[in-house]
């Protein structure tokens, strides 16, 4: 306390001397030294992250001629009231995280690490020449914030509007969103089940100081129904196993099948079994079909598209009924031409009889020399 006051009462009296020695060379050479004493502040409010380093972007100029001696960086603090300079220096509270990066020509910057919330406050730099001593009119504020997410609403469905908000004690400043580490997420969307993750915000232009991951976890009922087949292809007889999958949260717990049975009138779908799997044991001609299965979780339920089952019976019963036909068809072409050839042999022989009678009539009528010639 002692140091401080004395500090600051040093401060006082350089001040009343600078003010002196300005007012003496403002009479003597008028505007040539006030446009060259200065202190300017490249960022003169910063909000930054709990943990972080900040830099206090920094320049100063003074008279040509002079030489710098001292430099300091103070906090300005509030002590019983009064308002006062506090070299950093003599605070424990800044030791080792701070860094002047400056020098004693024209750089006055000065970086403070592992930054704390009761770093927030206001710091003036200072320095001193042969001859006179400046402090910079204007300050430096820092807020020092800490970043959290929030999620509303705190559970979503998939079709919600969800809004996420970073909060931050820093003055409206534009934040960055981050999803499972990359940059580019939006605040405001509509959820669905790909919206699932880690989100994370930080301050523009302080991306690598984020704030801790907040779990977004989207709900949906079962989405991308599928069957699995444990042998695929046409089926021999033996067993076989239907798997239903689902994408859902939380988990589908409950599943049907459905087996659709074709008739030639109508189709409809019959109810076969329950849980993940359906097990047919002996895979015959009754379980060929197409198979669906339907998931279900708290939040509704979805289809699997159908799939055909086909049983290996099917291709020997066509072929029997093939052969079957094969046969019956050549049994009726073999009759028919049986009966062709009986009709016809039974038409031919009338019509051969008929000709041996004309033959008959004829040898025996016209030609009864020929015919006894013949013989001869
Ligand atoms: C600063 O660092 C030195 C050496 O690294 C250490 O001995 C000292 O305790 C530190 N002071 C504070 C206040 O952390
Ligand atoms: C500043 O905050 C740190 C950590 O939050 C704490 O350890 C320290 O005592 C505080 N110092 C003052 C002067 O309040
Ligand atoms: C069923 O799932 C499909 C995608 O697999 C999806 O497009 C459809 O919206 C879902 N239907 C319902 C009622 O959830
Ligand atoms: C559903 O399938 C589509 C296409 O394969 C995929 O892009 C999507 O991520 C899947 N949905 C879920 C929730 O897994
Ligand atoms: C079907 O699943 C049962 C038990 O889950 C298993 O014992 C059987 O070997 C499986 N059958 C086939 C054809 O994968
Ligand atoms: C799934 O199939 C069942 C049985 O046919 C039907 O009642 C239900 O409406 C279907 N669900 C969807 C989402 O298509």
């Amino acid at each position: 306390m002692t140091s401080s006051n004395s500090s600051s009462q040093f401060v006082i009296c350089i001040d009343m001397e600078l003010t002196i020695a300005l007012l003496v060379l403002l009479v003597m050479k008028p505007g040539s030294m006030t446009a060259s004493w200065s202190v300017t502040f490249k960022d003169p409010d910063i909000c930054a992250v709990r943990g972080s380093s900040v830099k206090f972007r920094c320049s100063y100029n003074y008279a040509d001629g002079e030489t710098v001696q001292k430099t300091a960086w103070y906090k300005g603090q509030s002590e019983g009231g009064i308002w006062r300079r506090v070299e950093l220096s003599v605070l424990p509270l800044y030791q080792n995280r701070t860094e002047y990066q400056g020098d004693r020509h024209h750089d006055c910057s000065l970086v403070i690490h592992d930054l704390q919330h009761n770093d927030t406050g206001y710091y003036y730099f200072r320095f001193d020449t042969d001859r006179y001593g400046w402090r910079s009119k204007a300050s430096v504020h820092l807020s020092v914030t800490e970043l959290s997410v929030r999620v509303y609403p705190v559970t979503v469905r998939a079709g919600d509007n969800v809004t996420l908000q970073c909060g931050t004690s820093c003055q409206p400043s534009s934040t960055v969103w981050f999803k499972d580490g990359r940059p580019g997420a939006k605040p405001e969307f509509q959820a669905q089940a790909e919206d699932s993750g880690n989100y994370m915000c930080a301050i523009e232009g302080q991306k690598l100081l984020r704030s801790g991951p907040v779990a977004l976890d989207v709900q949906y009922p079962p989405l991308n129904v599928s069957i699995e087949v444990s042998h695929p292809g046409p089926l021999a007889n033996g067993s076989v196993n239907l798997t239903c999958s689902s994408a859902a949260n939380p988990a589908a717990d409950s599943y049907t099948w459905y087996k659709r049975t074709d008739s030639f009138s109508s189709s409809s779908l019959l109810q076969v079994g329950s849980g993940q799997v359906l097990s047919l044991q002996v895979v015959e001609k009754s379980h060929r079909g197409a198979y669906l299965c339907q998931a279900r979780n708290s939040l509704g339920e979805n289809n699997s598209t159908e799939v055909p089952l086909a049983a290996e019976e099917t291709d020997i019963d066509l072929q029997i009924i093939l052969i079957g036909i094969g046969v019956k068809v050549g049994i009726l072409v073999l009759l028919s031409l049986a009966l062709i050839w009986v009709w016809r042999h039974r038409c031919n022989s009338a019509v051969d009889e008929e000709e041996y009678v004309n033959d008959y009539e004829n040898i025996s009528i016209s030609q009864p020399h020929g015919f006894t010639e013949n013989h001869v």
